[in-house]
């Protein structure tokens, strides 16, 4: 068995992120993949000369060329553009307003890695998320179980990160879950939310829990009103960590999007749920037994997914 190969599309902050926490577990060689060459080079090149340092077995390879990521076990997929502030009206576009440039891109690159590694499992990071995982599954053909979306393993580190916060204890010992789109539909429950196995209800106020839950339906917004572009650190941490539960075979319990059929009700629809991830990617789905209040918010959640997707036109 050879080393494990990753190739990361987009060598922007949320890619290169991605190389550095590689590199740093020592995961797979990596292939950074950019539009921008020199981008991708440079940033290989600039990680591969801090290996030395950090003492890692990593070959870092920056190119524009799909052939050198050809038979990658895993291709994450960060390339597109990300939210920005209008330098005229000072207005961020939404998420969905990206569709349809991001669009064009990420069906560009799924058939450029489905040529060169037809057997990868892709991992994709770019927004508006749930939308460019049917962009990614519909352009390289692949299995679905093969096309795994990057956001609720995001949306439930800020979620516990608010948790430890507030409560002055460690993050390691925060056990939560978000479900539903990467948006602000959003889905926390915090029936299935504990410190160390305490429910969370009984170490804060209602007030309180409300106050999490909203800060983290908007922690996107919050990082991009502070720095002026989306977040990366937090986004590239979830994008490593299921690279490394399919590349390791860890059978970890992420919450993930994943293409429905059936499960929840809902069909031919991508939408965050727990997922087993393996070295088959998407092993299977966990189908939790919610209640009917948050069935209607994960309903209200995949309407507004569904409404982006339907701008696809697919
Ligand atoms: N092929 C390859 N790379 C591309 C392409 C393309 N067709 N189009 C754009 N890129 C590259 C850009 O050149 C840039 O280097 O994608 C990279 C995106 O990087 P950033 O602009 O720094 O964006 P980033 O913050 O990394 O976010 C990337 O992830 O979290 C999401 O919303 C975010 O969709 C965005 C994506």
């Amino acid at each position: 068995m050879g080393r494990k190969k990753v190739t990361v599309v987009g060598a922007g902050n949320v890619g290169s992120t991605c190389a550095v926490w590689i590199a740093a577990k020592e995961l797979a060689d990596v292939v950074l993949v950019d539009i921008v060459e020199g981008a991708a080079k440079g940033k290989a090149l600039d990680l591969f000369e801090a290996t030395p340092v950090l003492g890692k077995d990593v070959k870092l390879v920056g190119s524009k060329d799909y052939a050198e990521t050809a038979n990658s076990d895993v291709v994450i997929i960060t390339a597109g553009v990300p939210r920005k502030k209008d330098p005229v009206t000072g207005q961020f576009p939404s998420r969905d307003e990206l569709v349809k440039t991001n669009q064009a891109i990420v069906g560009e690159v799924a058939r450029e890695v489905a040529k060169y590694s037809p057997d990868a499992v892709l991992v994709i990071v770019s927004n508006p998320l749930d939308a460019m995982c049917h962009v990614a599954l519909n352009e390289s053909k692949f299995p679905a179980h093969r096309v795994v979306g990057m956001a609720g393993a995001l949306d439930t580190a800020r979620y516990k990160s608010f948790i430890a916060m507030e409560l002055g204890v460690s993050v390691k010992d925060i056990h939560g879950i978000v479900l539903g789109g990467h948006g602000d539909e959003m889905v926390p429950l915090p029936r299935h939310t504990s410190v160390a196995g305490i429910p969370v209800r009984e170490l804060m106020s209602e007030e309180r829990l409300q106050a999490i839950i909203e800060r983290t339906r908007k922690g996107g917004g919050e990082i991009v009103g502070l720095i002026g572009v989306s977040a990366w650190y937090a986004p590239a941490a979830g994008a490593v960590d299921m690279a490394e539960a399919i590349l390791k075979d860890q059978k970890r319990v992420i919450p993930s999007a994943v293409l429905l059929n059936g499960q929840y009700g809902y069909n031919n629809l991508y939408v965050g749920v727990p997922a087993v991830l393996g070295s088959g990617g998407v092993e299977k789905v966990i189908e939790m037994q919610l209640n009917d209040e948050e069935k209607a918010m994960l309903a209200k959640s995949s309407k507004a997914v569904s409404d982006v997707v339907a701008v696809l036109g697919y």
